[in-house]
């Protein structure tokens, strides 16, 4: 098994890896391979699809917009879609935001935050250049981001290149690792104070960020509220949230919120902030930004921000730019999503989604071949007990590859299986995804001739 045509694919070890799949078409929860093999999207094509494959308003509006302006540079310019987008966004973000920088990923998002938050004390003349970033983060792919993220075989060769963050444990005890299936279960948690009663490692996560905060010297929190993604799907608590967050306001430290997972409904509420009333200062999203039909990303800031970059002075102006910023197809694209929200049955999906993905998890709880079965909103995961569980282990492709023999797109990280289904998806959909779990991990001990987990 090896690929070795032109194309050099992301995260992808070409030299063992089976041919990709040759995909024409995308439809509703489903991906639809060249000969017809209809495949479920369980991870929404690496979190971006939200309502579903080429959703017909999204692709009228991409289709309409294509015919009128293409692409504009956006210095100098505007257009249509993206002032109207920017006001739709300010008008369901969290309060207190007020201005949106567009650029084109989740990565330049969060790149963009960080350079936004160190501009912002620059020009204000305070010495605060330092980031802090929780254990396991992940924020994506470029120098900046990876180095708020966590340090590992993603970014190991990278090393010499990354700067040093201060890092903040992942507040890993009681209650992180649990269902929080309602978006209304998780909110009402949200306002109580960290008390004595909240676990050690919670207090110890905050506890660092006074710390670090005491310094003096840093700048901003980067932070994924609620789920840390790529990191090992890994759920905290609300109250942790709102606490970091308290730390942050304390000692004047902007908190920037990646919500580049967590945005556009996947935790059950449209931003996880929401679930901790935490108000950002600078709040990124992409992916489900345009349902996931195009690249396009945006970075919400307060006013304070934007102010401390207008002056008569042109060396105070933010210097960030991409060519496709705020690429008017893409802005089109998602407009017609925030259209989508407002008038279709979209929170209603959700809810539905959210009791069918716990339903299905409960049998998992009481299976000892399992551990930390959790949920957050629309997202579910288990980790298979196993003896090497890191990312390079050998289950990971072996479960990907069983998965896809089931029609079924699920990607492991290492022994953690997740589930982010398309809002649209079916209860028979999500049916097929968990009877192939469990089969998988049937076959797992069948062709290992022994458990692959420990008995414990
Ligand atoms: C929380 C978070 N931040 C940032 C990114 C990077 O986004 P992109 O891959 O669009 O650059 C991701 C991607 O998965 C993510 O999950």
């Amino acid at each position: 098994m090896s690929i070795r045509g032109p194309v050099w694919h992301p995260f992808t070890q070409h030299a063992t890896a089976s041919a990709p799949v040759l995909t024409a078409r995308g439809e509703g929860a489903f991906l639809v391979t060249a000969e017809g093999r209809r495949i479920f999207d369980a991870i929404s094509s690496w979190w971006v699809i939200t309502h579903g494959h080429c959703h017909p308003r999204i692709v009228a509006a991409i289709q309409a917009q294509a015919e009128k302006l293409d692409q504009v540079i956006f210095a100098g310019f505007t257009h249509e879609p993206a002032e109207r987008l920017a006001r739709l966004l300010l008008g369901v973000a969290p309060r207190g935001l007020s201005h949106v920088f567009f650029s084109d990923s989740g990565s330049t998002a969060v790149e963009v935050g960080m350079k936004m938050a160190l501009g912002y004390f620059r020009n204000r003349g305070e010495a605060r250049t330092r980031v802090v970033a929780l254990e396991h983060a992940y924020h994506g792919d470029t120098i900046g981001t990876m180095s708020a993220g966590a340090r590992g075989i993603f970014n190991q060769p990278y090393a010499p290149l990354l700067f040093d963050v201060l890092r903040i444990p992942y507040p890993s005890a009681s209650g992180s690792a649990s269902a929080s299936p309602s978006p209304s279960a998780s909110a009402s948690a949200s306002a109580a104070p960290l008390t004595a009663t909240s676990s050690e490692a919670q207090q110890k996560t905050v506890d660092a960020l006074e710390a670090a905060c005491r310094r003096g010297d840093v700048a901003a929190l980067v932070v994924e509220p609620l789920l840390l993604g790529a990191g090992g799907m890994l759920v905290y608590s609300p109250r942790v949230l709102r606490a970091l967050k308290d730390v942050c306001e304390r000692h004047g430290v902007l908190f920037v919120a990646d919500e580049v997972l967590t945005g556009w409904g996947r935790t059950g509420t449209l931003f996880a902030c929401e679930q901790a009333n935490v108000e950002p200062d600078i709040l990124c999203m992409a992916k489900g930004l345009t349902g996931g039909t195009l690249p396009l990303a945006a970075t919400l800031c307060r006013p304070e921000i934007f102010d401390a970059h207008y002056s008569p002075d042109r060396s105070r102006a933010f210097f960030h730019s991409s060519s496709y910023t705020a690429n008017p197809i893409a802005c089109a694209a998602a407009v017609a999503n925030l259209e989508v929200w407002a008038t279709e049955p979209v929170r209603e999906r959700i809810a539905k989604l959210v009791s069918m993905q716990s339903e299905r998890l409960e049998p998992f709880r009481d299976d000892p071949r399992f551990e930390s079965v959790r949920q957050i909103g629309t997202v579910a995961a288990l980790d298979i007990k196993a003896r090497d569980p890191g990312y390079l282990a050998d289950m990971g492709p072996f479960l990907y590859a069983f998965f896809m023999s089931r029609d079924v797109l699920l990607r492991p990280l290492g022994n953690t299986v997740y589930l982010m289904p398309p809002y649209g998806s079916t209860g028979e959909d999500l049916d097929r995804a968990y009877e192939a779990i469990r089969e998988a991990v049937d076959a797992i001990a069948a062709v290992r001739g022994d458990a692959a987990w420990d008995p414990r």
